[in-house]
């Protein structure tokens, strides 16, 4: 996830509709892809295939949920992604003919990932994509989804929207976050089949010059809840070079670049 706005990407309240047009595909699967084998993760150059876009705030590489679909999910399976921004995961689900189900609290983005799933494939399978909020999964069935990839907001880190009510990005008390994402974690526990995944990217954020772990805080809560440790996976940030204004900061309070998330790999036992 990016920390710092680029001029390139969108600000989620001035979406256009030059964003919103899904032409100009020029290939509709990843070359060279290979699934990942240890657990540090880099992609230096972010996947554009099919209609991914790399320019919502904030977005994950789409080799991550490709990682994650192909790896712990099969043909025709239920993916639920409750944080799903731009849709990266609908589109990958689409791809691979899994069944997605995306949400989130802001109805552009889901305006926009909607747009992005705009093409037809030989054998589609549905995909839904509703505004809603990640802590009440009360529409979905308990025990009846395949696998969640789920990439929240890294507390107040990057705001997603103009304040909507319910977007966690707002929450500018870590412990208040942590907190709200175990009602997410909670949900998740539930609507997941026993002996299935769910992978959450999340990072770590600098204040007053120390660390905060919020990615620790986080698998914790996901722990709390039931959920056994598959993996915990390091994915390495590419833009943290980019940043001349934390450079400058680190360099004035003798402080690492913060050059790295977490993708936990959480599994619901079978009883
Ligand atoms: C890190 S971004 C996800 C980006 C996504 N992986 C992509 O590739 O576009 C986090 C998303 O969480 C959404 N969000 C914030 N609070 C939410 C909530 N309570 N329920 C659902 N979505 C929420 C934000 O609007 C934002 O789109």
């Amino acid at each position: 996830m990016k920390t710092f706005s680029k001029k390139n990407e969108i600000n989620i309240s001035k979406i256009t509709e030059k964003h919103m047009k899904n032409n100009n595909v020029k290939k509709w699967e990843p070359e060279n892809f290979e699934l990942q084998t240890t657990t540090i993760w880099s992609f230096p150059k972010r996947g554009n295939w099919a209609t991914h876009r790399g320019d919502y705030r904030g977005n994950w590489a789409p080799e991550i949920p490709r990682n994650l679909i192909l790896r712990y999910s099969k043909k025709g399976d239920i993916v639920l992604d409750p944080f799903v921004g731009s849709g990266t995961t609908i589109i990958e689900c689409k791809l691979l003919g899994r069944r997605g189900i995306g949400i989130d609290i802001n109805p552009d983005a889901i305006k926009l990932a909607k747009k992005r799933i705009e093409f037809s494939k030989l054998f589609d399978e549905p995909q839904e994509l509703r505004v809603g909020d990640a802590r009440d999964l009360s529409f979905i069935k308990s025990n009846s989804i395949d696998l969640i990839c789920a990439h929240p907001p890294y507390a107040d880190a990057i705001q997603y929207t103009d304040g909507i009510e319910g977007d966690l990005s707002f929450i500018k008390n870590v412990d208040e976050f942590v907190n709200e994402i175990g009602k997410v974690a909670k949900e998740c526990y539930r609507v997941l089949k026993p002996g299935k995944y769910c992978g959450v990217l999340i990072g770590d954020i600098r204040r007053k010059k120390r660390v905060i772990p919020v990615g620790f805080k986080v698998m914790n809560e996901f722990l709390n809840v039931g959920f056994n440790l598959k993996e915990i996976i390091i994915k390495l940030q590419h833009e943290c070079k980019t940043t001349p204004l934390w450079e400058k900061k680190s360099i004035e309070y003798n402080f690492l670049l913060l050059a790295h998330e977490y993708l936990f790999v959480f599994e619901k036992l079978e009883k």
